[in-house]
């Protein structure tokens, strides 16, 4: 029986790689599409070098509907999408906030557009727990009420799980699973594939790492003085293979024709840990020393916030397998065969 296809939109990004894997693995046949903005053709061969076999991939951009008209012709017969693409820098989206709306809510726009002009229904889409803003009630369901975004692109997550809702209300055949994660990090076991950071990273993990790599001097924890039992910040922070896999099952529930028009779900480990047991967790998984100070509170950051994955768990039967410690390993090992590629670096 031939494989059912998989567009997936920015396969060859951090999470798009990692769920490209995956879907293989679980013998889906998956089509890569991507402009590179946010990533580079090494993706593609770390892929391959862990699958032993090659990968479509279309270079193209999400917000050109002709390009996305193509690859629909060409491939034939594809039965749903993932729609990963989209920029994630959240203080590049305050500073250029049309780019942002242009890019995340334009691209699913037209990505939706024709999708149903192809009439392929069932779509996969990445949000992310920045829709629930700073909650007021721990741990947050996919009930806790999604807030005013805090940037513009907190604001295209929001917005674009509202289009969604409203495609869904107005009867088209589309059926969407949004999921919201919660803070990936670490890298695929073989340390082939993984984060690639452009510039400084803005998030913790990759920080680590190049700080623990000597790429940094040193890593600043944004504030001590929060609500929590060491005064950092809470997080709930979820394996990137992990998360990978919640893909895949929510692609398997909307071909099996189990969803409803629209589903949302929390996909996170549902333990929160602070910035300082994250830095513990790294120093004991590689027993490297973490060079690192305390410093001021970075504006904007939500003090504390884990998932409730009950939904989760229970519809789509989403496990977390790793630990805390062993994606830290994991996002050094990857750091470490960046090292050995300094192209990449
Ligand atoms: P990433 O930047 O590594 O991957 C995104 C990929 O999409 C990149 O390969 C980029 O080149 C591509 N892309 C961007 N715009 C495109 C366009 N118009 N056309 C074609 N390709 C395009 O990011 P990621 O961390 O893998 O995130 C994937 C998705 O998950 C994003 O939608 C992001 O907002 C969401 N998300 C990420 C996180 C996180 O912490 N990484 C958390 C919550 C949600
Ligand atoms: C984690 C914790 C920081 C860097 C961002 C986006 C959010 C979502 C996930 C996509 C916080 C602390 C960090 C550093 C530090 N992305 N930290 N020193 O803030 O949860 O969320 O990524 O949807 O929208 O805003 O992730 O990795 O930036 O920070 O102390 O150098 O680490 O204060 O507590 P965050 P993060």
């Amino acid at each position: 029986m031939a494989k059912e296809k998989i567009l997936v939109t920015g396969g060859a990004g951090y999470i798009g790689s990692h769920t490209v894997v995956e879907l293989v693995e679980a013998s889906y046949e998956p089509i890569i599409v991507d402009n590179f903005s946010n990533s580079e053709e090494s993706a593609l061969k770390g892929i391959e070098s862990i699958l032993g076999r090659e990968v479509v991939c279309h270079r193209i951009d999400c917000n050109d509907a002709n390009a996305l008209r193509g690859v629909f012709e060409q491939e034939q017969d594809i039965k749903g999408v993932i729609h990963f693409a989209a920029y994630k820098a959240v203080g590049e989206s305050v500073a250029e906030p049309l780019k942002y709306y242009q890019n995340n809510v334009g691209s699913l726009v037209t990505l939706l557009q024709v999708m149903e002009e192809r009439k392929v229904y069932n779509l996969v889409f990445s949000s992310s727990c920045t829709v629930y803003g700073i909650p007021d009630k721990l741990p947050v369901t996919e009930q806790t009420p999604v807030q005013k975004a805090n940037s513009p692109y907190g604001n295209t997550k929001k917005m674009c799980e509202e289009i969604l809702t409203d495609l869904a209300t107005s009867g088209s055949n589309v059926k969407s699973i949004a999921l919201r994660y919660f803070n990936p990090i670490g890298a695929h076991p073989s340390a082939k594939i993984g984060e690639l950071p452009l510039g400084v990273p803005n998030n913790l993990v990759p920080f680590i790492t190049q700080t623990a790599a000597g790429i940094r001097e040193q890593l600043t924890i944004f504030g001590n003085d929060y609500d929590t039992a060491d005064g950092t910040c809470i997080r709930d922070y979820i394996h990137v293979v992990d998360l990978a896999k919640a893909h895949v099952t929510a692609v398997a529930r909307l071909l099996e024709g189990k969803a409803e028009s629209i589903e949302f779900y929390n996909v996170g480990t549902g333990t929160g840990n602070t910035v300082l047991e994250a830095v513990q967790a790294f120093e004991k998984a590689t027993g490297e020393k973490l060079n690192y100070k305390i410093g001021p509170r970075r504006v904007g950051d939500v003090p504390k916030i884990y998932a409730d994955v009950t939904r989760a768990t229970e519809v789509l039967g989403f496990r977390t397998t790793s630990t805390l410690e062993e994606a830290m390993k994991s996002a050094w090992d990857w750091q470490l065969s960046l090292q050995k590629e300094p192209a990449k670096v």
